[in-house]
Order: structure tokens, then sequence, then C-alpha cells
């Protein structure tokens, strides 16, 4: 029997506690905003889009989606990317500061990339950990509260393989530790992608193991789970399936597969997008909420990146005059999410929101 030894206060474990249920608060959640700036090259030129992406542009991109009037009562917390949570305001106000002074909780991304899991059919692990440590400690004290660490799984005949489960979910819990100890919460993100031409059930089985994995080594690393939050896909048919399953087919399955293995203990769920439509998104995190197949201990949110931001990049246009455009667009968005995130949302509006799928062959963050 192994031993475990104490290793955060009742003050750290109440601080984490708290910083995780306020991210999760009815009808709020998270705006993910941590594509780096290669990423950020491509959204910049998706369809009907043509921004030029520099630094600056970047940066007054951040600025438009932070100062959105409103936004706040849907906006719990956003995940930087390290360039942004270096950047100022126009008025010379950081970033991180410009967030918590309007109750909005920053965060940042500290994974630095996937890399090939050699002698795998093109599995991938995470890296970053070496000087996480420091890194977090840093993040800590320029108002950083909460990161995120995203590690990938593909759906293939052979794979997930048990080799890519193992050591995708070591690293996660390795992160999740650290994190805890410089007193931010971790989000925990095992992403099953939805590329593939995987049925329904597929998706189901694989997103059990992967969250099977992910806990036990959770558990084997005396990770303080009230402390956490899990950022899971929601289980979809694959992008190249024939048939799109329903809204009501994609929440039986999910809420059928975390009651399986998401301990109650998580205080909440923040799901991506990947590569879902807005309307999409939306919708099914509305009938994630109100499905009563199984138990949902948690709170059900989003933590959305291009879900959320789709329609505000094509109404903006990297044009100063748009900006007020593209600022009501992020507020419907991130008020349509917050509707679902308490099951309700008005279906009736989703034929307004954008159908045009946010599929990116390669994403990366
Ligand atoms: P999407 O919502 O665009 O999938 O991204 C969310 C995210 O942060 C993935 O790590």
């Amino acid at each position: 029997m192994q031993t475990s030894v104490p290793y955060l206060t009742a003050d750290q474990e109440a601080d984490l506690r708290e910083t995780a249920k306020r991210l999760v608060a009815p009808g709020r959640g998270i705006l993910a905003a941590d594509e780096p700036p290669e990423t950020m090259a491509q959204r910049f030129a998706g369809a009907d889009i043509k921004i030029e992406n520099t630094e600056e542009v970047r940066r007054k991109y951040r600025e438009l989606l932070f100062t959105t009037e409103g936004v706040q009562e849907y906006i719990s917390g956003v995940i930087f990317h390290h360039e942004t949570f270096q950047q100022k305001s126009k008025d010379g106000i950081p970033f991180p500061k410009l967030l918590s002074d309007r109750g909005i909780i920053p965060g940042i991304k500290t994974d630095r990339g996937m890399v090939p899991l050699a002698g795998t059919d093109g599995e991938t692990t995470t890296q970053g950990l070496d000087d996480l440590g420091e890194r977090c400690a840093e993040y800590r004290k320029g108002g950083a509260r909460f990161v995120k660490w995203r590690c990938a799984l593909k759906i293939g005949l052979q794979t997930p393989t048990y080799l890519a489960m193992m050591e995708n979910a070591n690293v996660l819990a390795r992160y999740a530790s650290i994190s805890q100890q410089n007193g931010l919460v971790p989000i925990v993100e095992p992403e099953v992608l939805y590329n593939g031409d995987h049925d329904l059930q597929t998706c189901q089985k694989v997103t059990e193991q992967v969250l099977a994995f992910t806990y036990k080594a959770l558990s084997d690393h005396h990770v303080f789970l009230e402390g956490t939050l899990l950022k899971p896909n929601m289980v979809t048919s694959g992008r190249s399936f024939g048939a799109r399953s329903s809204p009501q087919d994609t929440a039986r399955a999910t809420v059928t597969a975390f009651s399986r293995t998401i301990p109650p203990a998580v205080p909440g769920i923040v799901f991506l997008s990947g590569g879902q439509s807005e309307a999409e998104s939306t919708l099914n995190l509305n009938a994630i909420n109100t499905c009563t197949a199984a138990p949902k201990p948690w709170a059900l949110s989003f933590s959305f990146g291009r879900a959320l931001q789709a329609s505000v990049l094509k109404a903006w246009q990297g044009d100063d005059k748009n900006i007020d455009l593209a600022q009501k667009q992020f507020l419907v968005r991130a008020k349509a999410n917050g509707l679902a995130t308490l099951g309700q949302y008005d279906e009736k509006e989703a034929a307004a929101a954008d159908e045009n799928s946010l599929f990116v062959e390669k994403n990366e963050y």
C-alpha cells in the first residue's frame, strides 16, 4: 500500500477549490483565446476572412474581445497564450489586469505543443514539463489563477494505443500536480479528436477509456480533484462519418460516458468545440445540460475557442470601424453559450447562428 503525504495546505486547497468553482459558476464559461501566433495566421485567413497576422493586429484583436461590454456576465475566465499575457491595452493596462478588474479570471496555456510518439501510427504526446514549476510561479505572480494543457488522442483502426493513453494521462497528471503546487487550477484536456469516420458508439467507448486512464493517473499523482477542471470533447460521430449525431444522441452518449468515468469530486467540465460549428456547439451544450440519461454531479460548461470567435473574426476583418459589430457578435455567442450551461438556450435562435463547420485538419493550440 503506498502512502500519500499531503502536499497542499488547507488554505491552498480552499483557494484552488474557490477558483475552480468561480470558473464554472452557473451561466458562465471560459473563452479559449490561447491560439499561438501560427494558429492565428490560420484563423485570420479563414473562409471570408482576410486579416494581416502581426503581433500588433493580434493585440488589437484580443483587446476587442476583452473589452466587450457585458461579456463578463457570461465569461468567467480567459485562457491566454504567452504572447497575450505580456501585452497591454492601448491605454497601457496589462491584459491580465484588465480582465481581473472586470471580474474575469485570467488563465494561461502552459503546454509547449505536441510531438510524435515514435513508433506509433501518428500518435502524439505533449511537451513542456521541464521548467513548468518556474513558469507557473511567474504566471501566478502576473495574475493567472488557472492553466491549460492539451493532449490529443486520435481514433483509428488501432488507435488510441495503450501507450498513447498511458503517456498522455501521465503527462496531464504531472502537469496538474505541478500547477496546483503553484496555486493554479489545472484544466486537464485529453481531447479525443473529431477527425475520422468512426460512429458515435466508437467515440463514446474511446472517450470512456481515455477518461478512465486520465483519472487513474490523476489519482496516482495525488491531484486534488476539487481544484481541477476537465476539458473534454463532446461525444459525437467522427467528422467524416456519413450522418451527424443529433444533439440528443450526442448528449446521451456524452453524459453516459462521463457518469462512468469522471468522479463527482470534479467541480466542472468545460468542453472544447473541436471543429463543430458555432450553432452545433451551443445546441449540443444545451442538450447535454437538459439530458437526464445519467447522473450529472458536475457543472457542464464551455471553454470554446473557435465556436466563440468565428463570427467575431468575420465581422471584424481587421478594421477598426467594425469593432462594434464584432463585439456584438461576441456578446451574442457568449450569451448563447451562457444560457446553454443552464439548459435555457432557445433553439429557435440557433437558426441565426453560423452553421459553417470550423473543422481544421491539423488544429494546433
Ligand atoms: P476549440 O473550441 O477551438 O476546439 O478550442 C478550444 C481549446 O482551447 C483547445 O485546446
